[in-house]
């Protein structure tokens, strides 16, 4: 069936299109019911089929012959390590790490919180939790104890899994006195907390509390999958909404392990036996979905790269990679192709690697900017793919399918767009009424309900959040926080959010998070952070702030302590580019910050001056401030 006519068919026949992909997953009780809705009035996938999400990741392939295949190959430039483990070894030692969690008394639908670096016992832990019916909430290890904290409270976990040390390509950051710190902060805490000792750093250990992995392992024995109901959460994920607040994704087994199969098939176009490498991050959901899940549920190699695309050692890394295992698809943000096209122009480094296997590289986190679109397609001479998604989808809303040469059904990518919606997301552009818009015209994007199966099925403890954030503002259709349009030829541009969200190097992050820390500080009297171009990393935030009378600390002295507190409350990723001190915010008659407007200001775009304004003259005030700020 071609691209088209799936798309159709999931639009018109929803139940019978996802019911022929349910047979992609090799379920415990194969579902009969494939779409129901449930009591908080929103889709259930599958609701009485029963799997595990380990089993299918781990054990199926070993059934099926594949045990002594790569499943996970861990590579490490930061600590010079490289490490790989056959599906019999990392079933094994999930197996025995779902003992652990058990010996912890983590029974099905306790939480566990994992907030660690790169390395394969992330992995582990991940895939120990589904194996049991626990529910895992990874946070990134870019993140502050007072974020971890945030989590820790919102997510109740009965256990911790944790590092002693994180490196940033070749600075050690200690893991544990953060994670000792969060708990101090937090109102809730763990019974106990699981440590993995890194050679790098030894962490010290809190009696009664903290357990050697180690140690717990070695007198662990392997247990099996349970059965699990499709509709039982796998995990919680948090991600930045317009709030300081972070919301916490939830998803579910059965619709995820579909979507899952479905990506790796019909999207990236892989099968049992091929590498597929995600280079980003467990902690987000690029990570969880073609990190760890998708790839090994498909039967495929996944790489765990702790590393970066630049500087570790240098902008070859990624090559290096790709040749050294073979890999066939590479997915990555274009922040770090960004970074690579900077240090190596030419693509000079490219050509002492072998990039053969190689098929498809494919792009997502924020929008691929033409300029590196055009980079990649000429250095690589291979399919380059911006693909649009998000954390609460979990797999991809939009795409240029891959297709084969001999299909008559080519469709080529276009730069700047992230192409056409995939089958089971019925993608609108509506404007401000709910109407639909023509082609050309930007708008609102949003997905006519139902989702497709492997979206978040609520916000975690927060129904109403859930309702307000994305289904209230246009009744019938999940709203995705993104502007676009469509062209003339059906191909989709995500142009950015509309709301407080801004994207920093690939990483997801609230400007009301950030404007609560700089407020937190008490010479402060207001504050706005807004996000502003930036040429490497798509959007930096930048702050303006208004001080208290009486302050005595000199500007620059204020300015460093604020970017200081910023870094410390949520982690170096929220690093302020810039930060100035003004008299006043420009705001609307009911006190409403115009963030829009400052942005436009800073960007030099045309301004939009509300008619709500409360006082035009702010704005030329600071108009000489703002101006090349981007430059
Ligand atoms: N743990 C601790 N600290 C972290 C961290 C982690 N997991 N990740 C980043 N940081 C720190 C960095 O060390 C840096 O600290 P510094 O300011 O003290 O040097 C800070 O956060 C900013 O890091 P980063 O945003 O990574 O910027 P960079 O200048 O070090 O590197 C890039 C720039 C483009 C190379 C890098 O951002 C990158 O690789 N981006 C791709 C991200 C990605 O894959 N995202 C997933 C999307 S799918
Ligand atoms: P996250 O939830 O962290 O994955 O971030 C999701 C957001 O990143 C989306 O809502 C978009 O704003 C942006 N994004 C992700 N992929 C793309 C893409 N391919 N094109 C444009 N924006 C993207």
């Amino acid at each position: 069936m071609s691209f088209r006519e799936q798309q159709k068919k999931a639009n018109n026949s929803a139940e019978t299109y996802w019911l022929e992909q349910s047979e992609l997953v090799s379920w415990y009780k194969a579902p009969k019911e494939v779409l129901s809705t449930n009591s908080n009035e929103w889709t259930d996938w599958y609701a009485d089929g029963e799997l595990n999400t380990s089993y299918l990741a781990l054990d199926y392939h070993v059934e099926q012959g594949r045990g002594e295949q790569t499943a996970l190959i861990y590579d490490s430039p930061v600590t010079g390590s490289k490490q790989k483990f056959s599906f019999i070894e990392l079933t094994e030692l999930v197996a025995k790490f779902a003992d652990v969690l058990q010996k912890q008394q983590v029974v099905k639908g306790d939480r566990v919180l994992i907030y660690m670096p790169m390395i394969p016992q992330a992995v582990i832990a991940m895939l120990a939790c589904a194996r049991i019916g626990a529910v895992h909430s990874v946070v990134f290890g870019g993140f502050a104890a007072k974020e971890l904290a945030i989590r820790i409270d919102d997510a109740e976990p009965k256990v911790i899994v944790s590092a002693s040390c994180g490196i940033e390509i070749s600075k050690v950051i200690p893991y544990k006195p953060l994670l000792d710190n969060a708990i101090e902060l937090a109102t809730h805490k763990p019974s106990s907390c699981i440590i993995y000792q890194r050679e790098q750093l030894t962490a010290e250990m809190i009696s009664g509390r903290d357990q050697d992995w180690e140690t717990q392992m070695s007198s662990a024995k392997g247990i099996a999958a349970i059965s699990l109901k499709s509709t039982d959460p796998l995990y919680i994920l948090y991600t930045s909404g317009t709030t300081g607040k972070p919301k916490g994704v939830v998803r579910d087994h059965g619709g995820h392990a579909v979507a899952m199969l479905y990506s790796m098939k019909n999207i990236y176009g892989m099968k049992a036996g091929d590498t597929f490498w995600a280079a980003s991050d467990v902690g987000w959901v690029v990570g969880h979905s073609f990190i760890v899940y998708g790839p090994l549920m498909a039967g495929c190699s996944t790489i765990l790269y702790e590393g970066k695309p630049v500087r570790t050692p240098d902008a070859g890394a990624f090559w290096r990679v790709c040749e050294e295992y073979k890999v066939n698809a590479l997915f990555s943000a274009p922040t770090a192709f960004r970074a690579i096209a900077k240090e190596d122009p030419d693509a000079a480094l490219m050509e002492n690697y072998d990039l053969s296997h190689l098929k498809r590289l494919y792009l997502a986190g924020e929008r691929l900017d033409p300029a590196t679109y055009h980079w990649l397609k000429e250095k690589t001479q291979i399919p380059v793919i911006d693909h649009w998604w998000q954390t609460e989808t979990g797999w991809s809303i939009a795409t240029t399918p891959f297709v084969d040469e001999s299909s008559e059904e080519l469709m080529l990518t276009k730069a700047g767009s992230s192409g056409f919606p995939v089958p089971g997301y019925n993608v609108q552009i509506l404007d401000a009424y709910g109407e639909a818009l023509p082609a050309n015209q930007q708008g609102t994007v949003a997905i006519k309900l139902p989702m497709p199966p492997g979206c978040l099925t609520t916000v975690y403890k927060d129904e109403e959040r859930f309702k307000s954030s994305y289904l209230l503002t246009h009744p019938g259709y999940y709203v995705t926080g993104d502007g676009g349009y469509f062209d003339e030829d059906g191909y989709l541009f995500i142009m950015g959010r509309t709301d407080d969200v801004i994207n920093v190097a690939g990483h997801r992050l609230s400007t009301g998070e950030m404007e609560e820390s700089i407020s937190g500080h008490n010479a402060v009297a207001e504050c706005a952070v807004v996000g502003i171009h930036d040429s490497l990393k798509g959007q930096v935030p930048f702050g303006l702030v208004v001080i208290k009378n009486g302050v005595t600390l000199s500007d620059d002295e204020l300015v460093s302590a604020l970017k200081t507190k910023v870094r410390s409350d949520i982690g170096a990723i929220a690093s302020l580019k810039a930060l100035i001190i003004v008299e006043r915010l420009p705001k609307t008659r009911s006190g409403k910050i115009l963030r829009k407007t400052l942005r436009q200001m800073i960007d030099g775009q045309d301004i939009e001056i509300p008619s709500t304004i409360e006082d035009p003259q702010v704005l030329e005030e600071l108009s000489p401030r703002l101006a090349n700020l981007t430059s």
